[in-house]
């Protein structure tokens, strides 16, 4: 492998992740232990519970991580020592997950006396273009879509962000989530409404889409939230039956709707001919063949992450750490976790 080789830990949620990149940005290693069974029964992510589970898992996965590089390198072993830096998500994200990240990177960085460096997850999650595309360049758009966030962003150059706008409420991750519970289908709702929504009728049921014409890039989705909750109590109410694939696909589509003219809108006022996706509800099927043909219909050129690489990994966090290894941007050992930072 191409040196540097710099490790990284991602724990801002319930994934416990690590992965190591070399100097050519080939992830060599990684590992990501998902935490969603342990949540799942209480319907969303339980915070105490996260961090308990990060302290159990992060030293199994790290060493995981360093053994599977070791393989894919061809040596027979890979110590902390062997590595250039050692980085970390540090925000935003659940602080109590993200201390159990923080520190454990710290004390590797410190025991082996390595570089340390702290990286912005949702940097991470644009990062994550770069994992099977690595020739995107700004400028660019993106949208972030997770249970977290929803934003578009204008990168002007890697590590200059501009924030043209994001939701006034809910995250869409998030209402994909609250509209699954809503119809009693489980934990995390996305891939299950989206499965739904494939045998459903997208036009059946006319939910709001709001924000569409407020001539700005501002999101709101805890109206379309509602509405859907009320539809499924008037429905009930009525004593009729629910065609649950049709709500899951005309809830879908009008997110998608509001998330296609205001990614044209950010295209059209940047003038970028890039545009990207990242975040857990990129991995949405039906929302990445619309972004496809909004982006060949305006001539712009649109990269996916690889589904795997749309929810938390660490190799996303790596790849933005490479970048700041290379410009010797490095955090002091006593950088702390913080549960709100903006890009
Ligand atoms: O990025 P991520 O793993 O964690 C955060 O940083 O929030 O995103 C998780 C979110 C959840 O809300 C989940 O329901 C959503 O991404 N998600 C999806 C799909 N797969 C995951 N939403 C819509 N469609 C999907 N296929
Ligand atoms: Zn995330």
């Amino acid at each position: 492998a191409a040196a540097p080789l710099v490790l990284a830990i991602e724990t801002s949620c319930d994934e416990t992740a690590a992965a190591i990149v070399d100097g050519s940005g080939q992830l060599v290693s990684d590992v990501v232990a998902s935490q969603i069974d342990f949540h799942a029964r209480f319907g969303g992510v339980v915070p105490e519970i996260a961090s308990r589970k990060h302290i159990e898992a992060i030293c199994g996965v790290a060493d995981e991580c360093l053994d599977v590089a070791a393989a894919r390198i061809g040596v027979p072993r890979l110590r902390w020592r062997d590595l250039s830096a050692v980085s970390v998500t540090y925000a935003p994200g659940l602080v109590g997950a993200l201390v159990v990240g923080v520190a454990f990177a710290k004390g590797a960085a410190w025991a082996a006396d390595l570089p340390f460096i702290g990286v912005n997850h949702l940097e991470g999650h644009i990062y994550a273009n770069k994992i099977a595309t690595p020739d995107i360049e700004p400028p660019l758009v993106v949208s972030l879509v997770s249970g977290g966030h929803t934003m578009l962003v204008h990168v002007k150059a890697w590590g200059d962000y501009e924030t043209l706008g994001s939701t006034l409420d809910d995250a869409v991750g998030e209402a994909f989530d609250k509209v699954a519970k809503a119809m009693g289908l489980g934990y995390p709702g996305g891939p299950i409404i989206s499965k739904l929504a494939v045998e459903g009728d997208p036009g059946a049921i006319d939910f709001p889409r709001a924000m569409l014409h407020s001539g700005d890039l501002r999101f709101s989705l805890s109206g379309l939230k509602t509405a859907v909750i009320t539809y499924l109590r008037n429905e009930e109410a009525a004593g009729r039956e629910v065609n649950k694939a049709d709500v899951a696909a005309s809830f879908q589509q009008a997110v998608i709707d509001v998330q296609i003219a205001k990614a044209e809108m950010a295209l059209k006022l940047t003038g970028a001919k890039e545009f990207c996706l990242g975040g857990g509800v990129a991995a949405n099927p039906a929302l990445r063949a619309a972004y496809g043909v909004m982006c060949e219909r305006l001539g712009v050129r649109l990269t996916l992450p690889p589904m795997s690489a749309c929810t938390d990994n660490a190799g996303m966090i790596a790849l933005v750490a490479l970048d700041r290894y290379r410009e010797q941007k490095f955090f002091g050992l006593d950088a702390d976790a913080q549960a709100h930072v903006n890009l």
